[in-house]
């Protein structure tokens, strides 16, 4: 069965959108099919990326219940050349999508986590992709957190800069 991988840091700017796109490029132009998935709802970069303003239905709207995660997803391979699938998802980058995220409950984020666990099932069980790709968002806060948990593999991505590589306390 495939694998999703988290791409997570400390601070923002240390490479973690670059690094998940190229993957995720590398993966498909490999024969793999691939879903890329911006969980970065604080300072979303998947939509500049794929040169999308306007999708439809966001990430946000999966995690708000609002829709199931097929309505969120575009396929991109063709448009890049490639055979195979490479589906993206991509955080609402409008100013009040970002301030609404930012401010969900405990509540809300503990949902959040189950509709997170499940694209598990839904995108690699019952799509057959081969790895879900997650860019987060950077930090400690619920969201950051929640997408570690329901990744099997996390790719932590610091700079040579002492906050990024100090070990903790205690
Ligand atoms: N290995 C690298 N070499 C040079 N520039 C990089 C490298 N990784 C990232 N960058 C640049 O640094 C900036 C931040 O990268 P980004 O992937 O957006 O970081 P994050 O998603 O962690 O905030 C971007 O302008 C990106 O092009
Ligand atoms: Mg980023």
């Amino acid at each position: 069965m495939g694998k999703i991988i988290a791409l997570h840091s400390y601070k923002g700017g240390t490479g973690k959108t670059l690094l998940s796109v190229n993957l995720a490029a590398t993966y498909v132009r490999r024969g793999k099919n691939i879903c890329l998935l911006d969980l970065d709802f604080r300072a979303p970069s998947l939509h500049a990326v794929f040169k999308t303003n306007d999708a439809e239905y966001w990430l946000n709207d999966y995690l708000n219940g609002v829709c199931e995660i097929d309505k969120v997803l575009t396929d991109v391979a063709e448009k890049h050349g490639r055979s195979g699938r490479f589906l993206v998802g991509l955080a609402n980058p409008a100013t009040e999508a970002i301030r609404e995220m930012s401010a969900k409950d405990r509540k809300w984020e503990m949902r959040a986590l189950g509709r997170l666990l499940s694209l598990k099932t839904a995108l690699l069980n019952n799509m057959h992709l081969d790895s879900v790709i997650f860019d987060t968002s950077p930090g400690l806060q619920y969201s950051s957190i929640n997408a570690i948990v329901s990744a099997d593999i996390i790719l932590v991505v610091t700079s040579l800069d002492i906050s990024d590589i100090q070990e903790p306390e205690g």
